[in-house]
This record gives C-alpha cells, sequence and structure tokens, in this order.
C-alpha cells in the first residue's frame, strides 16, 4: 500500500527499507493534481521493476509573480487515490519549509541553448526553479531513475543535461505525452478551461501534426510552416502564440530546415490559461 510522508527524513527511512530489500527506486515528481499522464510515469517505474516513489509538491520558484501560483489545482486526497490505485509505494508530499527551511541561496541553472529559447524568454527564471527544485528531490530520495514526461520537453532536456552536468547517479527516462482521445494533451492546466475553450484548444495538437508533416525531409522551410501553424492558432481562437517553433530534438536550437531529429513546440494562450504542447518531426 501507498506509504504517505511528509518529511525528508521519513522519506529517507521508507526508500531505505525498500533498498535493503534489494529493489531499485523510479522517481516520479509531480506538483499533484494528478491524471492519466502523470500515472503513466508511475506505470513506466512498474515497467522497469523500480518501486515507484511519486512526489507531490507545488514548488513556488518555479512560478513567476504573475503565474497561476495560488490558483494551481490542489486535491491530496484525490491524488493520493490515484497513486494507490497505479501502485505507487511511497508519496512524498513535503510542506514549504520541509523543502525551503530557509532562503535557497543554492541554485542550479542550465545554460545555453536548452534553456535560451521556447518556454524561456517567457518565463524567466522558471527553469531555474525546476532544475533546484528537481536537483533537491532527487538528492532527497536518491532513485536510480526519474521519470519525466515529453509533454514538458524542455523541462525533460533540462533535467537531462543537469544530470550529466552535475553526474548526479540518477538516469533522467522521457516518457511520451498522454493525450484525450481527441489528441488534446493531458495536463493539469485543462481544468482551467471552459467548455468553449477545450474545443479550441484541440486546434494546437492539429497545428502540430500538420506542421510536423509539412517540414518532415526539409519539404517546407520551418518559417513557412510556423508562420501558417500560427495563423491557424489565431484562427481558432487562440488569445495569443507565444512561440511555435521547430527546433533540433536536443539542443532546442531553431531550425531553418529539418535534416535531423527535430521537435516542434509551442505555447499559446486561451484566455486565461497557457497552454505548451510539442511533437516529433
Ligand atoms: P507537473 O506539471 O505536475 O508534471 C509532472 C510530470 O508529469 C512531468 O514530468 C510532466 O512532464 C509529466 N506530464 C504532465 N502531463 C503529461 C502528459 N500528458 N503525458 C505524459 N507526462 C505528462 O512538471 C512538473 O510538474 C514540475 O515542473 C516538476 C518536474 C514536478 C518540478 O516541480
Amino acid at each position: 500500500s501507498l506509504a504517505i510522508v511528509r518529511t525528508v527524513s521519513d522519506l529517507r527511512r521508507a526508500v531505505a527499507e525498500y533498498r535493503a530489500a534489494g529493489r531499485t527506486i523510479g522517481m516520479v515528481p509531480t506538483m499533484g493534481a494528478l491524471h492519466e499522464g502523470h500515472v503513466s510515469l508511475v506505470k513506466g517505474a512498474l515497467d522497469r521493476g523500480d518501486v515507484p516513489v511519486a512526489s507531490i509538491f507545488v514548488n513556488p520558484t518555479q512560478f513567476g509573480p504573475n503565474e497561476d501560483f495560488s490558483a494551481y489545482p490542489r486535491g491530496e486526497a484525490d491524488d493520493f487515490a490515484k497513486l494507490e490505485a497505479a501502485h505507487c509505494r511511497i508519496v512524498f508530499a513535503p510542506s514549504v519549509e520541509e523543502m525551503y527551511p530557509g532562503p535557497q541561496l543554492t541554485t542550479v541553472t542550465v545554460g545555453g541553448s536548452i534553456t535560451e529559447g521556447l518556454c524561456g524568454p517567457f518565463r524567466p527564471g522558471h527553469f531555474q526553479g525546476v532544475a533546484t527544485v528537481v536537483c533537491k528531490l532527487l538528492m532527497m530520495a536518491t532513485p536510480d531513475r526519474g521519470y519525466f514526461g515529453e509533454k514538458d520537453y524542455q523541462q525533460l532536456q533540462v533535467l537531462k543535461r543537469m544530470a550529466r552536468d552535475l553526474n548526479l547517479p540518477v538516469e533522467i527516462v522521457g516518457m511520451p505525452t498522454i493525450r484525450e482521445p481527441d489528441g488534446l494533451a493531458m495536463s493539469s492546466r485543462n481544468r482551467y478551461l471552459s467548455a468553449e475553450e477545450r474545443q479550441r484548444a484541440l486546434a494546437m495538437y492539429r497545428a502540430l501534426v500538420t506542421a510536423a508533416n509539412a517540414v518532415r525531409d526539409g519539404r517546407t522551410a520551418c518559417a513557412t510552416a510556423e508562420a501558417e501553424a500560427t495563423q491557424s492558432l489565431l484562427k481558432a481562437g487562440f488569445d495569443k502564440v507565444e512561440y511555435f517553433s521547430v527546433v533540433d530534438a536536443n539542443t532546442l536550437a531553431p531550425l531553418a530546415k529539418v535534416t535531423g531529429p527535430a521537435r516542434i513546440a509551442a505555447a499559446a494562450r486561451l484566455g486565461r490559461t497557457r497552454l505548451i504542447d510539442n511533437i516529433a518531426v
């Protein structure tokens, strides 16, 4: 059954019991408001034979001053039930004071092209907040593997690079994006959408699929496909397209033409909701 722990020392004790029994540990960091996407990460850990350890922590340091930290959906009881049903073994649900007992004077910054583009300029400090909290969580639980979704593709690349650059003894495993039957990527923020917005939101996935087909094998210039996709999103009722960008799949540097592994990533606003999604080319 699921052990609920709230302190770092209880987390370490609970993990040590499984380690003593010869088990490997798979960590699934989350901010709660769990859905099938999060559950798929727990399944990924189970499939690799790891004991799944989830964390639920709405990390204040990765939200900007005008972002939705206070409004972010919280529902512990539901989340615990979903984790238990998914055969998760430990959930770490710390308070802000437990995670940040004093000012966090030590931070993790991943520089270079991975953080320069896409969400980087629109969310200053965001990836530093993410890298720092994930580094802390990994040091607290010391898992063999950490499971993260491709839904947040730039975040995944940031965390892979952090683990490599800091020699963290953990493998960062990327897992495919789980979508609604109509293609909309599952997200805790989908709860903000009205019924009408939920219909319009679908245009994001459609535009990504269309653009991926257009730029494949260098058929269409990336700039052309990006401009058409941006227009189609605005026409579908998105209020603002922050970016719609074809990038190198590993460095996230912008591409003019697709000649190797590429990814298309987009962020756009629909009413008060900011949606992101991405797709492999
Ligand atoms: P959160 O948005 O709760 O996401 C937790 C994990 O679930 C992330 O790895 C995310 O990529 C993955 N995920 C979300 N939606 C998904 C979907 N539709 N399919 C597959 N995976 C999905 O990302 C965060 O929290 C935070 O930044 C965190 C890493 C926990 C650090 O605070």
